[in-house]
């Protein structure tokens, strides 16, 4: 596609023109796409319901744009590339002519199942190319698919299905994680029990586990697809329809449904890929992410694809069967373009340097992280070892409400410091302001960072309650969409994201709200309450750090930890454990009852010369005993 930016001059002129005439822009950036009715209204929007459409009035299907379109010029390009979780297994790959036909197919069983435009499909799968056909598929027939991640557990999975009322599923028998195997039509088996929306499940066989299949209501993949056809023509979708949902946690215990809709979505992750990546014809990218998160749904399937890219997709872990499995397949596949997260990259510096001086990697032109602040001795080590010296690192920040990447350099062109993200792509906003909404303004400075213009993929709405959105995202400050973030802008005008400033945790690059694991916690019946705070952790940034109050105090304080760990497997997935659990008799509460969360903060990170007035609290005594056992 035509937009991408060659220079460091050509990305200051495309910013300009971005704010001073972001309509003209976006309708240049949109004209590159494939449309089946242009739009008529470039964008309408207020951040104050919020309301904003835009490309309105135009029709379009994101999967012509990801497959048709490319398959004249480049449908024997590879599309796809599928490593297996086990070395030994061969890969597959699957052109643009191929993952067509294997969309095509998979669109026509979920029509035969009875799915229809607007319907929602709940996908949890591991990462196999049928998640991607999966995801695509649901595209093309105008069905919202809401990914679910496969490591979450039975609850967290109802939850969800129930939230959207989705009437349909697709997962597999189990999955490969490293040298073990998992069950997982079994998770869905249970929490379909409390969600009786579910009409049909669609069972892909991945490890030949033994499933109960239930007449009439499950079907297998291999078996269907002797029955369909491969030809399936593109539902017209409106710019404003929703293609997708995918939940994250936010302050409050409940997840959120974020919604994506058609046209922006396409738009910003087709032009983002582009442009921070650099992408050249014939390059092999592979984004480490799973598409259980919106960096897969984003920069793992749709953005390469709109590009015509060959994307990678990894069904394994970083550490089996050796730390060295990433450097391993870089080599074998010749990767140019390399997308992880930073708690891989430490934990694989952990590893030892061996494991990858085993490996050429001479094929590495790009390195990108995301999903959490990349320390500057992670970025040396990546910079130095993986990237040997002469790959530039692309720091991207954004979330899974912004849809695309926000803030990053641009491959190549952009300058780079270690540890910033850079300056804001075109069409970005980007402001700073003080707790009471006041810009700050100039540079050398520090806030909260928030957007002040909507680009193509915000975020429009949380599944079924339009207010949560609101409130979430736009009420903190007024005519700003808040992120949750507190950022510095430097002296050069580059954001360096400094993390949450809300009650949310960044876990190995994965959000959890406080309150949410709280909640989990407190299903166990020996807790009477609890309270959850994020302390500094090398390897995934942040851990969770639990202050339990029990019913009757334990002489078997581990044995006691492990079952609490069991109760949030339980209620949200084995991600979301605690790594400490202290047991306290009481927690530091106001008088007023809320918990002073920034003191267990400080105790947690042994910041105890710190610790601030006590003196407000109900029983100052508390905090001498949450020191005394901390752990
Ligand atoms: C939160 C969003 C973006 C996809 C993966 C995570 C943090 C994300 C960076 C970065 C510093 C980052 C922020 C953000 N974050 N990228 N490059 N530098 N922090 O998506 O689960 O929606 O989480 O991740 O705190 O708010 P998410």
């Amino acid at each position: 596609m035509n937009f991408q930016i060659k220079t460091n001059e050509g990305y200051e002129a495309a910013y300009r023109q971005s704010i001073e005439q972001p309509e003209q822009f976006w309708d240049d950036v949109a004209k590159e796409y494939q449309w089946q009715q242009p739009w008529s209204k470039t964008l309408t929007w207020n951040f104050e319901e919020p309301n904003v459409k835009w490309f309105e009035g135009g029709k379009l299907n994101i999967t012509e744009n990801c497959l048709d379109r490319h398959l004249e010029k480049n449908g024997t390009k590879t599309a796809l590339i599928w490593e297996p979780n086990d070395p030994k297994e061969p890969f597959l790959k699957f052109t643009y002519e191929e993952l067509h036909s294997r969309v095509c197919i998979m669109a026509n069983i979920l029509k035969g199942m009875g799915i229809k435009k607007g319907d929602r499909v709940c996908i949890y799968l591991p990462m196999i190319p049928e998640l991607s056909f999966a995801v695509l598929a649901c595209a093309r027939i105008g069905a919202i698919h809401s990914v679910v991640f496969a490591g979450f557990s039975v609850n967290a999975v109802a939850d969800r299905i129930q939230d959207s009322g989705c009437e349909y599923c697709i997962t597999s028998d189990g999955l490969n994680r490293g040298a073990k195997q998992i069950p997982i039509k079994s998770v869905v088996d249970e929490a379909v029990e409390s969600c009786p929306t579910i009409k049909k499940v669609l069972v892909i066989n991945r490890i030949n586990w033994p499933v109960e299949m239930k007449e009439g209501r499950d079907f297998w993949y291999h078996i269907e697809r002797t029955k369909v056809s491969d030809d399936c023509p593109a539902e017209e979708m409106d710019s404003e329809d929703p293609l997708f949902i995918l939940y994250t946690s936010g302050s409050t215990g409940k997840p959120k449904g974020v919604v994506h809709t058609c046209a922006g979505y396409m738009v910003y992750s087709g032009y983002t890929f582009s442009n921070v990546f650099q992408y050249q014809e014939n390059e092999v990218y592979w984004c480490t992410a799973d598409v259980g998160w919106v960096t897969g749904h984003s920069y793992l399937i749709y953005g390469p694809l709109l590009n015509g890219a060959t994307s990678l997709m990894f069904e394994g872990i970083p550490t089996f069967p050796d730390p060295g499995r990433f450097w391993q397949v870089i080599d074998k596949h010749r990767v140019n373009i390399f997308y992880t997260a930073p708690t891989a990259i430490r934990s694989l510096m952990a590893a030892g340097i061996d494991h990858v001086l085993a490996y050429s990697l001479h094929s590495l032109r790009v390195l990108g992280s995301v999903g959490e602040p990349i320390n500057e001795e992670a970025w040396h080590w990546y910079h130095t070892h993986v990237g040997k010296g002469k790959c530039p690192i692309v720091d991207t920040w954004w979330q899974t409400e912004t849809g695309g990447i926000m803030i990053s350099a641009l491959a190549g062109i952009s300058e780079l410091i270690p540890a910033h993200a850079g300056l804001p792509l075109p069409g970005i906003q980007p402001i700073l302001v003080n707790n009471d909404g006041t810009e700050i303004i100039g540079n050398n400075v520090e806030g909260h960072l928030c957007i002040k213009f909507p680009w193509p993929s915000i975020i429009r709405t949380t599944w079924g309650d339009h207010e949560r959105c609101r409130i979430n995202y736009f009420s903190t400050y007024k005519n700003l969409y808040f992120t949750g973030d507190g950022a510095r802008r430097e002296a050069n005008g580059m954001y360096r994201i400094i993390g949450r400033v809300d009650d949310v945790i960044n876990v190995s690059g994965h959000r959890f709200g406080t309150a949410e694991i709280e909640n989990a916690i407190n299903q166990n019946k020996k807790v009477v309450e609890s309270a959850v705070v994020g302390f500094p952790h090398p390897i995934k940034g942040q851990g969770i750090y639990a202050y339990v109050i029990l019913l009757a105090p334990t002489d078997t304080p581990n044995h006691m930890r492990d079952e609490i760990v069991e109760t949030v497997a339980e209620h949200i997935g084995r991600i979301a454990k605690p790594d400490k659990i202290q047991f306290v008799s009481a927690l530091p509460k106001t008088r007023s009852g809320k918990i002073m969360r920034r003191i267990l903060r400080k105790v947690a990170d042994g910041e105890l010369e710190t610790l601030g007035d006590t003196s407000t609290l109900l029983d100052p005594l508390v905090v001498d005993e949450i020191i005394k056992g901390r752990l």
